[in-house]
């Protein structure tokens, strides 16, 4: 593996409730150098956006928690993580689906052919307006064939037929991560909020939302250096949060 610092501490699991909730408890009273990894072949409470559960099938799929100590970023600016998380998935699909359409669904759900293939939830613990650690919550569904949940998910063997090996998966982002979080590091935002709305789903397209509770429709025009969906709606342009609009698929 081609890494300076990601993944080169480890922690394995055979099962666990969920790998975010696992770390953060676990650096409660243990410290663990930034790019630690936990990783879980099972997880029986795994967590996603908006309070929702995250499915994955025990031992099919990649279900990780990353520790980055992203000291050097703003706290306002902490949707950067967010953004180098889904443009190195995004990476990494493309390494080993070339010829299948990758996007970014914002915040960032990881689509392949406009199906969710993986999520991912970044928790912050914030101190003295700085980011004193962040636990990214990766998850990518390989294996996995049937979903009970959700009709628009899928995996890589969804879309290739061909069953696949987690591990090279698994370094495979473990050196795009590395990669764009030392991009970051080194204050190339501008780039990094480009790439990012370049990668947007629906990018330039009218979509149907729900903004306030009603059914409209929206121009979807890329997000605010601290990550607001902008959307221009009745010609109008406007940002918002992710508790203030929803993708109506
Ligand atoms: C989403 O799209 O809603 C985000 C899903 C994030 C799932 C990953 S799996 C590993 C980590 N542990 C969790 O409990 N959640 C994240």
């Amino acid at each position: 593996m081609d890494t300076l610092f990601t993944g080169r501490h480890l922690i394995r699991l055979e099962a666990v409730a969920s790998t975010n909730t696992f770390l953060q408890e676990y650096l409660k009273a243990n410290t663990l150098p930034e790019g630690a990894v936990v990783i879980s072949d099972q997880q029986f409470d795994g967590r996603g956006q908006r309070g929702n559960t995250w499915e994955s099938e025990t031992g099919k799929n990649l279900t990780f928690s990353l520790l980055w100590k992203p000291v050097f970023l703003p706290i306002n600016f902490q949707f950067d993580l967010n953004r180098i998380t889904a443009l190195a998935l995004a990476e990494t699909l493309r390494f080993f689906m070339p010829d299948e359409k990758v996007c970014i669904k914002w915040p960032n759900d990881m689509l392949v052919n406009e199906k969710k293939i993986g999520g991912v939830l970044i928790e912050n613990s914030l101190r003295d307006s700085q980011i004193q650690h962040s636990i990214v919550g990766i998850g990518l569904n390989v294996n996995q064939e049937a979903f009970r949940l959700s009709a628009r998910a899928t995996s890589f063997i969804a879309v290739t037929g061909e069953e696949m090996e987690r591990e090279p998966v698994m370094e495979k982002m473990f050196e795009y991560l590395e990669a764009w979080y030392l991009q970051a590091r080194s204050g190339n935002l501008e780039e990094i909020r480009k790439r990012f709305d370049a990668e947007l789903f629906g990018l330039n397209s009218r979509l149907l939302f729900s903004i306030g509770g009603r059914e409209q429709e929206a121009l979807v025009c890329g997000t605010t250096p601290e990550g607001k969906l902008k959307l221009e709606v009745n010609g109008k342009m406007q940002e918002f949060d992710l508790q203030a609009v929803k993708w109506l698929w």
